[in-house]
């Protein structure tokens, strides 16, 4: 078998260059350091390439020739690092496999050290999937819209920590598959130890909405964000289905991983609206996903009072009994006794904007997905019915700035 080795030589734009190393039977062949694209590609086709192994597949998959070849090509490819919690770089990976290092490799003795522990079985095999190479848990993706490509590839760190974090977690038995991956979370459908099946969601970095929303804990360190969402999330998953919304059973709040019911529609992962909208439905559906979607908005501002905060139709499932509510770390809840907001309580004309700018959003989505025609100022006037009399200017100044921005959408 032969495995080349590959490391980025030199990165700049015009001038992109490789060192490389072909070992076969567990000896080293040839080694070749600032050969350019076409040599490179040249060079594996004529020796006839089975596996190579690079230490990061941006530097191979960003380069459109080289990422274009390799997916036409049989060739295995094999990443060597940012795959064990432990294997940070090239360093940390050949120290743990016995080979010694004072400092950072160069180019080719990179190349040199990702053929040799790829020889000896020490990288994992991407997989390729709808014109793109990636790892096995992120092709698998659900919605093909979601694939991850060589791009958009979570930065590495976070995967390895998220990874680290289940693999070291007392609820958590094994990974099944990732289910959704945003700015602030990461969500894999997983086997837990007290449930067989489970949705896990890990809240990672900071995100400007949230930052948004909740600037009166602008001092909160960056750090503590994660875990502050994740308490949120269990948090008002708990409220809402105590106040008997449908949402996911919450199962448990460990650190800033949150476990809770998977949501199903015909013994599948259930999809969201915004992916259920691009069916055909017959009028009668589509007429009752908008008036529950609808009603539970509502319904979540005049019992409960909380507003959702990121009301969509992406955070919207459509589950075998109807409309589940997901995504909930960003509620807030209202304070309707004063004019004041509070570390946990939100005062009500911001509570008011945030209600209609989710409502003005999902009425929009209606409309643009299932080409229906909703009345926006009946709808408004419904929902303002529900808020308490003593607001009633606010009401109307909430709504006399959205007014406007209808005008000009
Ligand atoms: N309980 C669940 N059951 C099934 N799928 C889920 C569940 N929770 C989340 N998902 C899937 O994961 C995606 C992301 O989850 P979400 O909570 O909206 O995270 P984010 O904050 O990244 O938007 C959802 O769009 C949905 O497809
Ligand atoms: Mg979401």
């Amino acid at each position: 078998m032969n495995i080349l080795g590959i490391d980025l030589h030199f990165g700049s734009q015009d001038a992109i260059s490789y060192s490389f190393c072909l070992m076969s039977k567990d000896t080293v062949k040839v080694t070749q350091e600032n050969v350019d694209v076409p040599t490179l590609i040249e060079f594996m086709s004529s020796s006839e390439v089975n596996v190579i192994c690079v230490d990061n597949i941006s530097e191979i998959l960003k380069v459109e020739p080289l990422s274009e070849y390799l997916l036409q090509s049989d060739i295995e490819v094999r990443l060597l690092t940012g795959v064990h919690s432990n294997s940070q770089s090239v360093v940390d990976v050949a120290r743990q496999n016995g080979i010694s290092l004072r400092k950072k490799p160069d180019s080719l003795k990179t190349a040199i050290i990702c053929a040799q522990l790829a020889a000896q079985g020490m990288a994992i095999t991407l997989v390729r999937n709808n014109g793109k190479i990636g790892f096995e848990h992120q092709i698998q993706m659900r919605s093909t819209n979601q694939i991850l490509t060589a791009e958009k590839l979570p930065g590495e760190s976070t995967h390895r920590e998220a990874h680290a974090q289940l693999d070291s977690s007392v609820y958590i038995k094994s990974i099944r598959q990732v289910v959704g991956y945003g700015k602030e979370s990461i969500v894999y459908h997983a086997e837990g130890l007290q449930h067989p099946d489970l949705i896990v969601k890990i809240f990672r970095t900071y995100s400007s909405v949230a930052r948004a929303q909740k600037s009166q804990i602008h001092q909160a360190k960056i750090n503590h964000m994660p875990l502050f969402m994740a308490k949120n999330e269990i948090k008002y998953l708990r409220q809402l289905a105590q106040h008997h919304f449908p949402v996911p059973k919450p199962y448990f709040l460990d650190d800033n991983m949150v476990g809770m019911e998977v949501i199903t529609l015909d013994g599948e992962l259930a999809p969201t609206l915004a992916e259920f909208s691009r069916g055909n439905h017959q009028l009668d559906v589509v007429e009752d996903l908008v008036y529950t979607s609808l009603e539970m908005l509502q319904d979540m501002f005049s019992q409960p009072k909380l507003v959702h905060g990121d009301y969509s139709a992406n955070n919207l499932l459509v589950g075998d009994s109807g409309l589940v509510i997901i995504d909930v770390a960003q509620t807030l809840q209202i304070n309707t006794n004063t004019f004041t907001t509070t570390p946990d309580r939100i005062r009500m004309d911001d509570a008011l904007d945030t209600l209609f700018r989710d409502l003005h959003g999902i009425i929009t989505f209606f409309e643009k997905n299932f080409r229906i025609h909703l009345e926006r100022d009946t709808i408004f006037e419904e929902f303002s019915s529900v808020v308490p009399r003593t607001f009633a200017g606010q009401v109307e100044f909430v709504l006399a700035g959205w007014s406007e921005k209808f005008r000009y959408s």
